[in-house]
């Protein structure tokens, strides 16, 4: 180990980061390492409790969520299972059309099963309303949503959301799993993107 402290280390890597990133584009954080890391837990105890005694079927929705599904399996304590579902929006980079392809399916049977569905971000909400839908229709015992970020006002359809990470304020925002054109899904934090819509 060298004696550098570790945050003296992150500021390093963030340094060396912006030199090439584009990190112009990284505006305001709108939730930081630390409240993503306090929440997420809080959410996972919250789980464990709700589910006590079963085995949810969590379902990834590819590939935004996949940072979120990571850490919240984590503070699950109980013996999940993971799924994963890629779907494809059809609309701008930035916008949803709410006409939905099934890119990658689920590779297991949903049949019996309490099924989490978890997503990154909540917009106008079509996504979500397409993939309930589709899912509900293969016979789960329970179906839920465990959704990190909620944008404030801009749902078009009324949602059930059982798990809400954060509501945040509706502007376009990047970071920990959410991209623009496939950048910045690995920066730690939330920030809100600067750039111009790039579709
Ligand atoms: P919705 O169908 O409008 O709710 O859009 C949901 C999907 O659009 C999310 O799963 C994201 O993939 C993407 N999306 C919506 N808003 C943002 C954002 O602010 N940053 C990155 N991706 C977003
Ligand atoms: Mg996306």
């Amino acid at each position: 180990m060298s004696d550098a402290a570790p945050s003296g280390a992150r500021e390093g890597l963030t340094e060396h980061r912006d030199a090439r990133w584009g990190a112009e584009h990284l505006g305001t954080v709108v939730v930081s390492e630390d409240d993503l890391m306090t929440r997420i837990a809080a959410l996972g105890r919250e789980i464990t409790a709700d589910y006590e005694s079963r085995s949810p079927l969590l379902v990834g929705v590819l590939k935004g969520a996949c940072m979120f599904m990571s850490d919240l399996a984590r503070a699950i304590d109980l013996p999940v299972e993971f799924d994963f579902m890629a779907v494809s929006s059809y609309g701008s980079a930035t916008r949803t059309s709410g006409v939905v392809r099934i890119i990658k399916d689920l590779d297991l049977d949903l049949t019996g099963r309490d099924v989490l569905i978890v997503e990154d971000i909540v917009d106008s909400g079509l996504t979500l309303q397409y993939l309930r839908k589709n899912l509900a229709a293969r016979g789960p015992n329970s179906l839920e949503v465990c959704a990190l970020l909620v944008k404030e006002g801009l749902q078009k359809v009324e949602l059930d959301l059982r798990y809400v990470g954060f509501r945040i304020p509706p502007d376009f925002v990047v970071g920990y799993g959410l991209d623009v054109s496939e950048r910045f899904r690995n920066v730690p934090q939330i920030h809100e993107y600067l750039g111009s819509d790039p579709a």
